[in-house]
């Protein structure tokens, strides 16, 4: 069915997709195995080489970390048991933590799942503008952990000039633009601010936020955006130091 699809290569510079919901059966993400590796599949011919697992963690998903380091070993062996060649290397599986006041997800928890290098993706309520939780930052950072905050510009309260992006990038939180944003797949708005971050130099990462195969259509149609493609070879991003 990917035959369909053009070899673009476009996301080569990155080789790595640190931020998709590919579990199957997990959340809202793949539904099963059959539709993670075609989502897989379409990944390698716009040039992924790893991909890194992140599950939600928030109240509306409360995922278990034991639970989801059990199913990502079950998939490992589902995809070397397919037989498919020319995958990406599933490579690591890591959360994306939602800190909102529902899910007060409070420092101490040793078993966070983490991107490598100690690296927590986190996010925020999509809706809640209230709740800014720099203490719980600083908090984790003192621990040890490197903050890398999930698509700044979805947030429709929050803005590149900011102070709450100020007091963030101060701190030292690195920000990750999804892909898709800059193909207007969430609107224009959030089109415009994922230009913005990455133009200003304030997104170290990008990443595809791929749930299922309508978001890999998507990623198709991106990696052959033309403005997509400059935006990649003008700047350098640090997926591909995630090892
Ligand atoms: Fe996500």
């Amino acid at each position: 069915m990917f035959s369909l699809f053009k070899k673009t290569e476009t996301f080569a510079p990155l080789a790595v997709d640190m931020h998709c919901h590919l579990l199957p059966g997990v959340d809202d993400g793949s539904s099963n195995t059959e539709e993670t590796l075609h989502c897989l599949k379409a990944m390698a011919t716009v040039g992924y080489k790893k991909v890194f697992l992140t599950p939600h963690f928030q109240a509306r998903y409360p995922n278990n970390e034991e639970d989801i380091k059990r199913r990502f070993a079950d998939l490992k062996k589902a995809i070397e048991g397919s037989g498919e060649k020319g995958l990406p290397e599933v490579a690591c599986i890591a959360g994306e933590y939602r800190f909102d006041p529902a899910f007060a997800r409070m420092p101490g928890v040793d078993n966070v799942l983490t991107l490598p290098g100690k690296r927590l993706l986190c996010e925020f309520s999509l809706h809640n503008n209230n709740y800014m939780p720099i203490e719980i930052f600083r908090d984790y950072i003192k621990m040890g952990y490197k903050l890398i905050l999930a698509h700044p510009e979805r947030y429709p309260y929050l803005n590149v000039h900011s102070t709450e992006v100020k007091e963030m990038r101060d701190m030292g939180i690195a920000f990750q633009v999804n892909i898709l944003s800059l193909n207007g797949f969430y609107g224009d708005s959030p089109k415009r601010k994922g230009f913005e971050y990455i133009e200003k130099g304030m997104s170290e990462y990008l990443g595809t936020d791929t749930h299922n195969m309508r978001y890999i259509q998507a990623l198709m149609e991106t990696a052959e955006n033309n403005e997509v493609q400059k935006l990649l070879k003008k700047h350098k991003f640090l997926n591909a130091e995630l090892a």
